[in-house]
């Protein structure tokens, strides 16, 4: 007999996830594996795709996102077979092949996607390109790529004074450069040196904190060479490398791992394992902001995967304390912050969130979906310019909420629903299949 309610009900193309929490007896207990690192995901197609050679895929995150760069390379002459977390194949067509599509790219939900791409279009001679998206991602800033990608010699248009997709893009030899971003984004820094790729000499990134480094690390592996200096932030591509394709086994995606830390965390009696996650240094802020509240967790079976570091994470319930993230902690933590806003939630004390202003251009306006649907549910968050402000301690009380279609905000708020009181109906939830598909049926599953 489930102990918890959770239905979904569809109205056209929307989805209502109905988590109708019971007055007692909810824990989640069990064992699980998240899917494929959704950055490793989109990295191994686009190096696959450029490569000499076969590359094998496996673990790939099958959601609509890496569906989305999968498409645009297909459309461009790489042989991708049919996507599945078994193992994917990739027939790449050689550094500088990419072919004209016939049409326009579309990439979707994805900034990875587009931003990515943006670097390997703008650099190949000849060709010319049309990206898009959604309404989402045709909202998004898109000047932090183009502008260094002019400053190499890119020609792109685009609405808005060349900043907002549809792009168009005339591809041409591009020059080096050293680009200082004023951003820590790993989607910068990889369209730069996937740009870098194509041009003659050395091209450097160098950004005001470590992102993640996932790009560096595949190219690497892929062929390509690169020094990266960890004191300032630089990394440094060599162009015209030969790629040779890999195989390439994708970690578990610690973002995904996140809501099952948190939700085992803040659940009464709770007790999970998270098999097979990636804990590359630049993506383990989670776990550095979930010690600082004094969440229980523990890192069992460490190993090297395929050259990223992997665990097992092991979760149990306990009380949590409010802290404070900010600084060098946040790129290394960017996608968690609406999941974290949620252990705020629970957590004695106050939290703050500062020095995170990027997420009012991710998927959604972060700051203001987590902060404007945790108070419909009774919360207590102040939103600030660049952060929030929670305090923790107040009753959850079901509520109606909506995902702003963000994957993330959907099941952040899947989470919290786990802990209010009553009914919580979150619209929009299909925005999960985005990085995480099976994300219900799991919920389903652990609350069994
Ligand atoms: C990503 C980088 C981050 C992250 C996004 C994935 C990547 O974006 O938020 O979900 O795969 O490079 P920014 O580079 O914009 O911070």
């Amino acid at each position: 007999m489930p102990v918890t309610f959770i239905t979904i009900q569809n109205i056209e193309n929307q989805q209502n996830l109905i988590i109708n929490r019971p007055k007692s007896g909810l824990s989640l207990q069990g064992n699980l594996k998240v899917p494929g690192d959704k950055s490793i995901s989109h990295r191994a197609l686009m190096l696959g795709a450029i490569a000499q050679g076969e590359t094998t895929i496996q673990g790939l995150l099958i959601g609509e996102d890496p569906r989305s760069t999968a498409n645009c390379f297909r459309a461009m002459g790489a042989k991708i077979s049919e996507l599945n977390s078994e193992q994917v194949t990739v027939r790449g067509i050689g550094l500088g092949q990419l072919q004209e599509p016939e049409d326009i790219l579309n990439a979707g939900n994805s900034g990875t996607t587009m931003r990515l791409m943006l670097g390997l279009l703008a650099s190949h001679p000849g060709v010319f390109f049309i990206v898009t998206g959604d309404t989402s991602l045709r909202s998004r800033p898109m000047s932090r790529v183009i502008k260094p990608l002019q400053q190499m010699g890119a020609s792109i248009w685009g609405r808005r004074g060349n900043s907002l997709a549809p792009l168009a893009i005339q591809g041409t030899a591009l020059q080096p450069i050293h680009y200082y971003s004023p951003i820590a984004s790993a989607q910068v820094k990889s369209c730069i040196l996937l740009a870098g790729l194509m041009v003659e000499g050395n091209t450097t990134v160098t950004e005001p904190a470590l992102s993640r480094d996932h790009s560096e690390r595949m190219l690497q592996a892929f062929g390509a060479t690169l020094s990266i200096d960890p004191e300032t932030h630089s990394v440094t591509i060599e162009g015209r490398p030969t790629l040779k394709g890999q195989n390439v086994i994708v970690p578990g995606d610690i973002s995904s791992a996140a809501f099952w830390l948190v939700a085992g965390a803040i659940v009464p009696d709770s007790e999970l394992l998270i098999e097979n996650v990636g804990v590359n240094p630049t993506r383990t802020g989670i776990l550095e902001a979930l010690e600082m509240m004094e969440a229980d967790i523990k890192l069992e079976n460490q190993r090297v995967v395929a050259g990223e570091p992997v665990a097992d994470l092991r979760v149990r319930y306990g009380q949590l304390k409010g802290c404070t993230i900010a600084g060098d902690l946040i790129p290394r933590l960017i996608d968690e912050i609406p999941i974290l806003a949620v252990a705020a939630l629970f957590a004695q004390g106050k939290t703050v969130i500062r020095d995170a202003a990027e997420l009012r251009v991710k998927e959604s306006d972060r700051l203001t979906a987590m902060a404007s649907q945790l108070n419909r549910m009774g919360g207590k968050v102040q939103e600030l310019s660049d952060g929030l402000e929670i305090t923790g301690g107040t009753l959850l009380k079901g509520s109606e909420v909506e995902s702003y279609g963000d994957h993330r905000i959907a099941m952040s708020l899947a989470v919290a629903a786990l802990n209010a009181t009553g009914t919580t109906t979150i619209s929009g939830a299909q925005a999960a299949a985005i990085s995480y598909p099976d994300f219900i049926t799991t919920l389903q599953r652990l609350c069994d």
